[in-house]
């Protein structure tokens, strides 16, 4: 008889790694079965919450026979030494965005899932979120889509130097580490994206309050053009999303702070609310557990985590040459 609950493994019990536990643990198709994290307090914490095993050694993980799929939320650098060990022990892997934050180590992991036909999810959870699919169905409106402006602002941001999350060189800063979540929607909505000018300030150990911030213009085949910006910057009000979308025959407006999604058409305008009644995070969790159960395909996959990589990877190469243009 066919599978109907999967296994469950998280490889780094911090912010994130904490959070997936418990939606493991709300999800009929899943159940924990053991975390791990080198601080052990932390696994210890997060296994006591929820019952189950902990270890400091993702190894009891990787050769535990029972587990199906591993969640790897470990920082952004650790991630392709445990997807690779991962794929080679047969397990499924659920990883947190960004996958690397280098093109070699993309390439490694995918020669890793692939040659091991296991099953592989990138954690871009705005793909489940009601507004990102709600304008994804209404992208026929625009008619011939033309143009987006995106942004995304962290106003929050608060972390030290010192910190992983404050160095460039371990979480990609703001581009590479959340940026991507945009440009993964842009994709999604628009298709490949051919070339990118990025300009900015990047996270640089010399300043003294660390803070991030990009605007990239981004064409794509179609030759559909987008300015995505945002940062982390230290104050001010956030904006999680606001996304103002042009086309032929219509517009698309939406910005966090009013809630409120517009459309105007050539049919007519109108507008709309919503709000998540799932955590996206959950919900995309769960479709990946289905995924793995009825042996289907999945996405956001790994050539979406791979594809968003290469664009953020562009842009961050633009900044740093003076905003010039890179081809992807
Ligand atoms: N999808 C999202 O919206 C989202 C949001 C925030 C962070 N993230 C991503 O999630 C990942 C984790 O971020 P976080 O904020 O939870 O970080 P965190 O620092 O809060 O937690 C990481 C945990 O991993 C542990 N760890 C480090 N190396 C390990 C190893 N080799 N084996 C086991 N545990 C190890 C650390 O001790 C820590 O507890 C990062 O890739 C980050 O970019 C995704």
């Amino acid at each position: 008889m066919q599978k109907r609950k999967v296994s469950v493994g998280i490889i780094g019990c911090g912010r994130m790694g904490s959070a997936h536990a418990y939606n493991v643990t709300q999800i009929p198709e899943t159940e924990l079965t053991a975390v791990c994290d080198v601080d052990i307090d932390r696994a210890k914490k997060t296994g006591d919450d929820y019952g189950v095993e902990f270890y400091q050694n993702e190894e009891a993980i990787l050769n535990n026979p029972h587990i199906d799929f591993v969640f790897v939320a470990t920082p952004t650098p650790y991630h392709v030494h445990t997807v690779i060990k991962a794929a080679q022990r047969g397990k499924h892997i659920f990883c947190e965005k960004p996958l690397t934050l280098n093109l070699e180590e993309a390439k490694a992991i995918k020669e890793a899932v692939t040659t091991n036909g296991v099953h592989f999810g990138m954690n871009f959870m705005r793909r489940q979120s009601w507004l990102e699919k709600r304008i994804r169905e209404l992208l026929p409106t625009l008619g011939e889509p033309k143009m987006c402006q995106a942004v995304n602002i962290n106003a929050g941001y608060c972390r030290q130097k010192g910190d992983w999350f404050a160095d460039m060189n371990i979480c990609g800063g703001y581009t590479i580490d959340t940026m991507i979540h945009l440009l993964d929607i842009m994709r999604w909505w628009f298709g490949e994206a051919i070339s990118v000018c990025g300009n900015g300030l990047l996270l640089s150990p010399g300043l003294p309050e660390p803070m991030d911030y990009t605007v990239a213009n981004i064409t794509f085949r179609s030759n559909f053009v987008a300015t995505v910006s945002g940062g982390w910057i230290r104050r001010g009000l956030s904006i999680d999303e606001a996304y103002y979308l042009i086309g032929t025959e219509g517009t698309i407006c939406y910005d966090s702070l009013s809630k409120t999604l517009r459309v105007f058409s050539k049919d007519g305008s109108f507008e709309e609310t919503g709000e998540n009644t799932e955590s996206p995070h959950l919900r995309l969790l769960r479709e990946f557990a289905l995924s793995i159960i009825e042996d289907r395909e999945f996405a956001p996959s790994l050539n979406d985590g791979i594809e968003s990589l290469k664009t953020a990877l562009a842009i961050v190469d633009s900044i740093k040459g003076g905003g010039g243009l890179q081809i992807i």
